[in-house]
């Protein structure tokens, strides 16, 4: 694993450096500079502490090729400097000026189709474009020179959202660099044949120079998997190269200023493979935007639960969220009341130290104007202003406490997560195309909350060890060492649960033979105690035959179950499939959930997909997610408590003090009784008549602080 660079966290222009930032995206290219002073008046009494500046504003700084101007914005930062307010600076490549594209339209990125894209968004750039490159790290360097000892600018922004529109570039330049990735990944032309399995359609290649990206290869186009998968790596890592280059440019000149990039964690997508970007940043960031709905405090939850084992339990950044509605899904809502505050105190519950928004004041035009912003188009004089600054005077009083730098508690289980898994999930060759690894991370989110309990979501790459119990939803893709690793966690005493299409390739889109899930050799297997032939998948485009399959405990089942014909004499069985419907699909009596002794630990297999109420059944049963062994109740967030409520701990590092975040995951009040500490906050909570008691409203947040 490449070594991880040391945390820095950006500091805030207090007197002592410290305090939870709070701030947005500022943008104040969009408006006429008078406004600017307006702005400054606003985020004072908003307490506003910090601005991610200059992300779009590359034609500001350099209106023409070669001409660096620094006026504007060094009037800006100025200005915000004297008020205090800190900029978190950006590498302004993200959006390139239009002079620069009629010069070069060879950087523009290609389409799986041939087709040049055209100029006029953002990131329209291929990050394999040497041209573009000079360019971007031209730039880099001249903002670097100029504000290397500006006491204002206490971070560094490179880019923004590395991959959002040019995550997949077909051009020259990107077949050239693929070909160069997999000869350096490969070494001999016969690895990648192996590989990629190409004695299958007559796809053997004779040298690297043969190799081609999956480009649309006509109607029945459907792609090597292999390749596929290599090719969504090659595209994580260029750009993740792309950024390093940036990073080092401006670093060469401005060294010991932290650095970050916002990463894009929302259980929708992963649109890099973020454990590695992670090593690459001094503090992670995250924009995340909120899903309507009633899951939606849980998802982001659970992205944020991914975001913190990304930061190494250490606090990390929210770079961006939204005051209110977007306007990029096809029907965007709005927040109700207390939402603003909700959300953000939720981030900082699942351990974020700064809470930001896209953006500070509202567009009057452009392709985000019905974007919401702390700043609404009504003025001041709104609902959203006025959360805005409820909001900032609570952060403060969260400073104050001393929450500042407190880590967030774990829990004793994690869900593990593999962005390659996540993109091997998409591919259109596997019996389903109904999988989703991320969505199936959140209903065992989801579920493990309806029973009570919370989990860590954790890369596969890292360290899990420590952990009671893992489990693995859809992880399809799974190395031998990876199967190894799962392995002997399970020998050593701990809980593995294992999800109904995990292990079925290893990383080179393989299938382990003999029976399923076949990763590691058999190794998977043998440590369940099960081995399975076929699967049966379901679902309404089989017309007239039953959809769903009951379990013999109650639970049900609705895409896929395998054929579950093999089992160790030691394997117990949990549920099996049962009823008219499991006897129509010839599957009645076969084992469906199952539990083996391996080593001193437990090997749990979910041989069928369940959703997150049925999930949240399975926890109550399955004695890996119980008490420990001995009688003594289990210690960490995995301990159960009430569901109606999202409860997490931030403790010092030093261990004596306790931050407990309780928020309403229910729309109806919520009554909580024997609430330990003193209150911090009580937004939207209000005071029973006992001592600890409260009532937790809609959208409440209910924080409290114990010296231990
Ligand atoms: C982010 C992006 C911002 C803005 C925002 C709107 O993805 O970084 O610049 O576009 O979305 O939600």
């Amino acid at each position: 694993m490449t070594e991880r660079r040391s945390f820095k966290w950006p500091a805030l222009l207090t007197p002592t450096g410290r305090g939870i930032a709070f701030g947005g995206d500022y943008n104040p290219d969009q408006w006429p500079d008078e406004v600017i002073d307006e702005d400054i008046r606003l985020m004072r009494q908003a307490h506003v502490n910090t601005v991610a500046l200059a992300i779009f504003s590359w034609d500001r700084i350099e209106p023409c090729e070669g001409e660096f101007t620094f006026d504007w914005l060094d009037m800006v930062i100025d200005k915000l400097g004297a008020a205090g307010i800190a900029v978190d600076l950006a590498s302004a490549t993200a959006s390139a000026p239009i002079w620069l594209y009629a010069k070069h339209p060879e950087v523009l990125p290609v389409d799986r189709y041939g087709h040049t894209v055209n100029a006029g968004s953002r990131q329209s750039w291929q990050p394999t474009s040497p041209v573009f490159k000079e360019y971007a790290l031209t730039l880099c360097r001249k903002l670097a020179e100029h504000y290397k000892d500006n006491p204002t600018v206490t971070a560094w922004h490179m880019g923004n959202e590395y991959g959002w529109n040019n995550r997949y570039d077909y051009s020259d330049n990107a077949l050239a660099a693929f070909r160069a990735w997999c000869e350096s990944k490969y070494g001999t032309i016969e690895a990648l044949n192996e590989a990629w399995g190409t004695a299958f359609w007559s796809q053997h290649v004779n040298d690297f120079g043969e190799v081609q990206l999956p480009r649309h290869m006509g109607g029945d186009a459907m792609v090597n998997p292999a390749q596929q998968l290599d090719y969504e790596r090659f595209g994580n890592d260029m750009l993740l190269d792309f950024y390093k280059a940036e990073r080092d440019a401006i670093e060469e000149i401005c060294p010991g200023k932290p650095f970050t990039t916002n990463f894009m964690v929302s259980t929708d997508q992963c649109t890099m493979d973020y454990a590695q970007w992670a090593n690459e940043v001094d503090f992670v960031s995250n924009d995340h935007y909120f899903h309507e709905g009633e899951s939606h405090l849980d998802e982001l939850a659970c992205s944020d639960a991914l975001m913190d084992s990304l930061a190494l339990g250490k606090p990390w950044y929210v770079m961006e969220h939204s005051t209110s509605a977007v306007q990029w899904k096809p029907l965007n809502t709005r927040k109700r009341h207390g939402e603003l505050v909700r959300d953000s105190l939720a981030h900082v519950a699942m351990g974020a130290d700064a809470i930001n928004f896209f953006q500070w004041r509202q567009s009057a035009s452009g392709a985000e104007a019905f974007h919401s912003a702390m700043v609404p188009h009504a003025g001041e004089d709104s609902k959203v202003f006025r959360g805005v600054c409820e909001l900032g005077g609570i952060l403060e009083t969260l400073s104050e406490a001393g929450l500042q730098g407190t880590e967030l508690e774990h829990a004793d289980t994690a869900i593990l997560f593999s962005a390659e898994s996540e993109w091997a999930t998409r591919s259109e060759t596997l019996p389903s195309m109904k999988l989703n690894h991320w969505h199936d991370v959140r209903d065992w989110y989801r579920g493990l909350l309806d029973a009570g309990r919370r989990a860590d979501v954790v890369p596969l790459a890292y360290d899990w060890s420590g952990y009671r119990t893992i489990v693995l939803p859809t992880v399809i893709a799974l190395s031998d060492q990876d199967v190894r690793r799962i392995a002997d966690f399970a020998k050593r005493g701990g809980t593995v649960v294992i999800g109904y299409a995990t292990g079925l390739i290893d990383e080179r889109f393989h299938i382990g033979l003999g029976g399923y899930p076949g990763a590691g050799g058999g190794l998977l297997c043998e440590m369940l105690g099960i081995r399975s032939e076929e699967f049966n998948i379901l679902g309404p485009e089989a017309e007239d035959e039953p959809a769903e399959i009951r379990l013999s405990n109650g639970l049900t089942t609705r895409l896929w179950q395998n054929d579950v014909t093999s089992l160790a004499p030691d394997t117990h069985v949990i549920a099996t499939y049962q009823g008219p419907e499991a006897e129509d699909w010839e599957l009645d009596g076969t084992p469906a959930i199952t539990s083996h002794p391996y080593g001193t630990g437990t090997a749990v297999y979910i041989g069928c997909d369940l959703d997150r109420h049925d999930i949240a059944k399975l926890v109550g049963l399955l004695p890996a997610f119980g008490d420990e062994p001995d009688g003594e109740p289990d210690t960490g967030m995995a301990q159960a408590s009430d569901p109606r409520v999202l409860h997490t701990v931030r403790r010092s590092t030093d261990g004596t003090v306790r931050f407990d975040f309780y928020l309403n995951r229910t729309t109806q009040p919520v009554e909580l009784k024997d609430v330990a500490g003193e209150p911090v906050l009580a937004h939207r909570c209000e005071r029973g008549p006992e001592a600890g008691g409260y009532t937790l409203a809609r959208n409440a947040v209910l924080v409290m602080r114990q010296v231990e």
